[in-house]
């Protein structure tokens, strides 16, 4: 089996409510873990950035489907590549709300403390 991970970041149509969000990661992680596809997904203000991995096929399949998801535009590769092995093997979807700008993000001290930013990192 080959491993494939992928990095995009895409710009929400709009904020999505508290509910359409659990929703929305509810059925992600239901799917993911029959695809067996981890993840992280992280959401700034206004922008998400999300890593899947998983199988090449079910992540190609995956985005393919992201691509045209009307709930975000913009989608845009960041990082793609086969892997050795899973960066978040345990998390299904690991989730991040975020109530700051990617840029005031990077600015904090504490981001070091914070697992999601180990996503970021893999960006640099
Ligand atoms: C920001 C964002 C992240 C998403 N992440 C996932 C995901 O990790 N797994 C997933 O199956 N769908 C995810 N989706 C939903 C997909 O874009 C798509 O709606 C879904 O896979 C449709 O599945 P279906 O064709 O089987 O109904 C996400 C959507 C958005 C807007």
């Amino acid at each position: 089996m080959a491993l494939y991970q992928l990095i995009y970041s895409s710009i929400p149509t709009r904020i999505l409510s508290d509910h359409e969000l659990e929703e929305l990661l509810n059925t992600s992680r239901d799917a993911n873990s029959k695809h067996g596809i981890t993840g992280m997904l992280i959401c700034f203000k206004s922008l998400y950035v999300q890593l899947i991995e998983g199988e090449d096929t079910e992540i190609k399949q995956l985005y393919n489907k992201l691509l045209v998801d009307n709930r975000h535009y913009r989608v845009q590769t960041l990082k793609e590549g086969k892997i050795d092995k899973r960066q978040f093997p345990d998390w299904t979807m690991g989730f991040e709300r975020k109530e700051v700008s990617p840029e005031e993000q990077k600015e904090s001290l504490d981001v070091f403390a914070d697992k999601s930013l180990s996503l970021l990192s893999l960006l640099r």
